[in-house]
């Protein structure tokens, strides 16, 4: 017997199997449980992956207990007050920080990715001007792989580049169209005198009538949201992403896969439920009913904003953003936002809470970004497409780690089933 192992045995034979236990480089290792069903002709079960890891990953490490994330090794707070979302990006993407030279070749391959096919304007006129944006993104980006297949194909690592290349660069500017055809205004090209979060802004707030001006506040905070939710290792979108780009479907393919796992509440869509929630509560004096209402547990209602699979502890995403809702609600001049008013008593009585503490629910990264986001001007339903925007990255520096691996395979979990056994078909002129 080794040391790094575990030993498994099966009750049913006397049957006795040592596993071997696979260290990381930080946090819990793994046991390799691959010969588990050739040794047992079991499967193991563990529905929502609460203790089985999918993959080896270089990219994000998360410590949940204590508040801990980093990017290749990089705090995040670090990077959040003192990197860019682009440089960021290039950290995701090649595992270590660029220097002068190689960061500006980034910025300028990536300005010049920009825009989009002239024909994909097409695309979002065939949509109803009230769909949600997200349902217009979930087809817009999946329909990139029609304009741009002359970068497909996978076994080749240039292709896979320019693919990224093109996704990190064309999100914005496909998020500011489908904002901008939601309201009926013209879509407004993109800037490649501008940086990455204050080209956004202008893609989304500029009016062939006006001048807009980029505050330099607002841009820096859209890009900490931005940095803040680029990867996070494998949660459900990327996983989402992981698992449809393991049967090699193109990239683009499975972003767009990504971005309807990401439009649920209990993930990216959160963000949006906050705000609406927020606004729901409205006063001070509400907020003690709905306390009330999330500890009920015969009640479906949940505190958006808080709680996460994996942080048992302060999201330290969420304590950066804290500090953004400030300077950009001062910027702004709305240090006093009833809004903001509600969302810091709600989470100072959620703390103080026994049922909230108990439960190691603190606030996570999307209790904060609404509040930023909506002071900016961008409405609530635009939320979770920022969020699409930011993770892209992680979803591409994933999807690359995955399709560049040695031997790598489709994944095909297996199921415990539970259904009917066999039975013999009846014609219906028999059936009771
Ligand atoms: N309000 C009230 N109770 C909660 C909440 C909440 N927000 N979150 C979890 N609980 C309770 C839950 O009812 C359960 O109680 P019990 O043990 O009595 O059954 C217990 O805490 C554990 O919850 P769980 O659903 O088993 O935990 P999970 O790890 O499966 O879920 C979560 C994590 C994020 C889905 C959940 O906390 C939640 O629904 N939060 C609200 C939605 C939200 O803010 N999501 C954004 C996540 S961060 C952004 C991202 O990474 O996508």
């Amino acid at each position: 017997m080794t040391a790094n192992s575990l030993t498994i045995r099966d009750n049913r034979n006397g049957k006795e199997v040592e596993l071997p236990i696979i260290d990381g480089t930080m946090g819990p290792g793994v046991v390799d449980i691959t010969n588990f069903y050739k040794e047992f002709g079991l499967f193991t079960l563990d529905p929502g992956f609460r203790s089985t890891a999918s993959c080896n990953s270089k990219i994000t490490f998360i410590d949940g207990d204590k508040g801990i994330l980093l990017y290749r090794g990089y705090p995040i707070d670090q990077l959040a007050e003192q990197s860019s979302h682009l440089e960021v990006c290039y950290l995701l993407l090649n595992g270590e920080l660029p220097n002068k030279k190689q960061f500006e070749e980034f910025s300028h391959t990536v300005t010049h990715h920009t825009m989009l096919h002239e024909q994909m304007a097409f695309l979002f006129r065939g949509y109803r001007r009230d769909a949600h944006p997200m349902a217009i993104m979930v087809g817009v980006v999946g329909a990139l792989s029609a304009f741009y297949h002359d970068s497909l194909d996978l076994r080749n690592p240039r292709h896979r580049e320019v693919s990224a290349f093109r996704l990190i660069a064309k999100m914005p500017t496909i998020a500011a169209f489908s904002y901008k055809y939601s309201v009926g205004q013209p879509f407004v090209y993109p800037c490649n005198r501008l940086g990455y979060s204050e080209n956004l802004l202008h893609m989304l707030f500029s009016v062939p009538c006006d001048n807009y001006v980029v505050s330099p506040v607002l841009a820096k905070a859209l890009d900490q949201v931005l940095i803040l939710h680029a990867d996070h290792e494998q949660n459900a979108s990327t996983s989402t992403v992981r698992l449809a780009g393991s049967s090699q479907a193109n990239p683009f393919a499975a972003a767009s896969a990504g971005i309807g796992a990401l439009w649920g509440p209990a993930h990216g869509g959160a963000n949006e439920a906050v705000l609406k929630m927020l606004h729901e509560i409205g006063d001070e004096d509400h907020i003690g009913d709905y306390i009330k209402r999330a500890k009920d547990p015969h009640d479906p209602f949940r505190l958006m904003g808080f709680g996460h699979r994996v942080y048992k502890n302060y999201d330290p995403r969420a304590r950066i953003l804290r500090k953004a809702a400030y300077e950009v609600l001062g910027e702004l001049g709305r240090g006093d936002d009833p809004l903001f008013r509600v969302a810091l008593k709600l989470e100072k009585i959620a703390l103080e809470d026994d049922y909230f503490v108990s439960k190691k629910l603190y606030p996570n990264v999307d209790f904060y970004s609404g509040l930023i986001l909506s002071a900016m001007g961008i409405p609530t339903n635009m939320f979770t497409v920022i969020f699409s925007v930011a993770r892209t990255v992680g979803w591409i520096t994933q999807w690359k780690e995955m399709i560049s691996e040695e031997g790598q395979a489709i994944s095909r979990p297996r199921q415990l089933y539970t259904g009917e056994v066999h039975r013999d078909y009846v014609p219906i002129y028999q059936r009771k």
